[in-house]
């Protein structure tokens, strides 16, 4: 490759009250390389993009974009010098048109209307260049999280961005996703256009990136060809120490059927026939691809969702469910995959966003006892490594990694003996998933039953004690522990085995 430096950075310096957030933090990028960066939640790695881009600004440091030196930056003239940036938060206007939201502000023009039938037709020539499978006149508010993030990039190609940042961008994709999008990053890559990658999950690091900046503590570690490292290199210089198992051993003692859904079908969200059952002090997995109905099957279970059919048993006991609050006091709880929506308070402090599901616990004749309230969050906040200088933080100035670490946070201290996990790792560092493993593990050792959504196929294959596998709003398939495979699960996934069709 030809390395032509396109975009430096030298001592970056920033700091938000109590935290030191990127310190003299260096960084080069080549024309045409795909450039990760790479750190455990709160290291730095968002607030560098958002410099780059112009969202937010540098205490100290230098800027060249080529051989301009950028002195004061605002977004829209970062756009203009073709830096673009799709955040780990989607910035798409939900209730505007696929098309509308690439051409916002700079609508095509026909004489004096707006020209809407050449916005559509260019926005359906990029979204077939990347055989993105969207319609451009649907509503964003429609679509998945996946569909959500390939707009995002169909609309920084039409951007004609030069450096693109991508912060967790496969965060809500699953393995098919994930594949467009490497495509897309290839075809890219090939235009000239850098690309910034940001991800925790490290084996696609190595498939997708040429050079790899690792960052720890707001600090510059070091820049690494992915060609001459391995994971646990890269895991060390993250964590500055070595990491155990990836999953946690435990003593898988399941008991006696403790959930069972029958029959469950919905319209709107288009379940049909699911049958399953979740036994005391087990894991159990759900495999499938985005759209599989795997998060519409939970909010029916929980009651966020209507059903058309479909009864529910406890212990044996069919039990009334029709509103999340009945789900709760039968003891089941959800922790949604959409937690910036649903999972958390961003505008209220970790303390009150933990104290909230545990006030019982908290609460001594109808007062809240002080002490208890932070002894728990205090408790949390140290068991999951939430990154934050004071338990007082407003949860919306936390990374996004610590962000979910408060929403699962919240969700560990219930008393709940079912706890359904809607992705619960998903961009959460290495060492910290970790941790949620461990917490996990504990869960089912005090007799709880999990129910897991992930993308991740590890992670499945690691926790789950059994797997079922979701296509199309059915289940197709159902395997244990012993014999799952990645390969198995994917053939369920696409619609049954390959080999009985
Ligand atoms: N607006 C803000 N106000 C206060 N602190 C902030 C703000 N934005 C970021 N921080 C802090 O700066 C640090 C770096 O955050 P950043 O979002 O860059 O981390 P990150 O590496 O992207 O982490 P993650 O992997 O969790 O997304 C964190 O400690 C975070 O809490
Ligand atoms: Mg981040």
């Amino acid at each position: 490759m030809q390395k032509t430096v396109c975009l430096k950075m030298t001592d970056i310096c920033k700091s938000y009250p109590g935290v030191k957030a990127l310190d003299h933090v260096s960084l080069e990028l080549y024309k045409g390389e795909v450039h990760a960066l790479l750190g455990e939640n709160g290291a730095g790695k968002s607030t560098l993009c958002k410099i780059m881009a112009g969202a937010q600004k540098r205490d100290s440091g230098e800027y060249y974009i080529g051989d301009e030196k950028i002195e004061d930056l605002t977004p829209s003239a970062a756009k203009e010098k073709g830096i673009s940036i799709i955040y780990q938060e989607f910035n798409l206007v939900p209730y505007l048109k696929v098309y509308e939201n690439l051409f916002l502000g700079k609508e095509l023009k026909k004489g004096m209307n707006t020209d809407k039938k050449a916005m559509i037709a260019k926005t359906k020539e990029i979204l077939d260049r990347f055989n993105i499978e969207i319609d451009p006149e649907a509503r964003i508010s429609d679509l998945t999280n996946a569909y959500k993030q390939l707009v995002e990039i169909a609309k920084a190609v039409l951007e004609d961005a030069k450096v693109l940042c991508m912060d967790e961008p496969t965060a809500p994709l699953t393995s098919r996703e994930v594949d467009i999008l490497f495509k897309l990053i290839q075809e890219l890559k090939e235009n000239g256009v850098t690309i910034i990658y940001i991800s925790h999950r490290l084996e696609e690091l190595f498939e997708v990136s040429d050079r790899i900046t690792v960052m720890r503590d707001g600090k510059y570690i070091t820049t690494v060809n992915t060609k001459d490292t391995n994971r646990k290199e890269l895991v060390s210089l993250m964590v500055g120490r070595e990491l155990g198992e990836d999953f946690p051993q435990r003593d898988s003692k399941i008991g006696e059927e403790i959930l069972r859904v029958e029959n469950l079908s919905t319209e709107k969200t288009k379940l049909s026939n699911i049958n399953f059952s979740l036994r005391k002090g087990e894991i159990l997995g759900f495999a499938g691809l985005v759209g599989a109905g795997r998060t519409e099957v939970m909010r029916a279970i929980f009651g966020a969702d209507p059903r058309t059919s479909g009864d529910i048993y406890i212990k044996g006991k069919k039990v009334e469910i029709n509103k999340p609050i009945d789900a709760i006091e039968k003891g089941i709880s959800l922790v949604p995959e959409d937690r910036k929506g649903q999972g958390v308070s961003l505008t209220m402090s970790i303390r009150e966003n933990i104290s909230l599901v545990c006030l019982k616990q908290i609460c001594q004749a109808g007062r809240v006892n002080l002490k208890k309230d932070r002894e728990w969050s205090e408790k949390y906040i140290k068991a999951l490594e939430i990154k934050t200088p004071t338990m007082e933080q407003k949860v919306k100035n936390l990374s996004g990694g610590n962000q979910q670490k408060v929403a699962i946070a919240k969700w560990l201290v219930t008393n709940s003996d079912i706890i359904i996990l809607d992705e619960p790792t998903r961009g959460i560092d290495v060492g910290a998933k970790q941790e949620i493993y461990l917490l996990m593990n504990q869960l089912i050792e005090q007799g709880k039953s999990l129910i897991m959504i992930s993308s991740e196929m590890p992670e499945l294959l690691g926790m789950s004690d059994r797997i079922l596998v979701m296509h199309e709003g059915t289940i197709t398939g159902e395997v244990s522990r012993q014999e799952a495979t990645q390969q198995l699960i994917l053939e369920y996934a696409s619609g049954g085995k390959m080999s009985e069709v």
